[in-house]
């Protein structure tokens, strides 16, 4: 019970927003990236590199922990990502999930 309070205490405060990303500061470090994917990671330098904006922040950070890993391989992409922290994933993937992505009609 008392876990439970203080659970519902963090939340109001906002402590729980914290454990994601930060827009901000992702924005600074996605600089280097910008080169390939453009500034909000909308304009890809190439037609066959992904963009990122408006992707969900899940898969943002599963993709570049992939690359990272080696469970997804890629010459391009795998050099990039192998100094990033976690935070430094996090704050890319709260960036790039904010900004307006493709718009689809249903
Ligand atoms: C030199 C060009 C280049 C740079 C710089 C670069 N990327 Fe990429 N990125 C690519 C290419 C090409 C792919 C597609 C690779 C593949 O086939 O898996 C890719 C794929 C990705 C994907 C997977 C997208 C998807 O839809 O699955 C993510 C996420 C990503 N990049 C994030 C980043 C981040 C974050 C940075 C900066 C730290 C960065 N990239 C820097 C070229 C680049």
């Amino acid at each position: 019970m008392n876990k439970l309070i203080a659970i519902i205490c963090c939340l109001l405060l906002g402590v729980a927003p914290a454990l994601a990303g930060d827009a901000a500061a992702g924005k600074d470090k996605s600089k280097t990236c910008a080169a390939c994917h453009g500034p909000e990671g909308n304009t890809p330098a190439a037609p066959d590199f992904p963009r990122l904006a408006g992707q969900h922040y899940d898969y943002l950070v599963k993709a570049i922990s992939a690359y990272q890993s080696g469970a997804r391989k890629s010459p391009v992409m795998m050099p990039m990502v192998e100094k990033l922290s976690k935070r430094d994933i996090e704050d890319l993937a709260e960036f790039y999930s904010r900004q307006q992505g493709l718009v689809v009609k249903y």
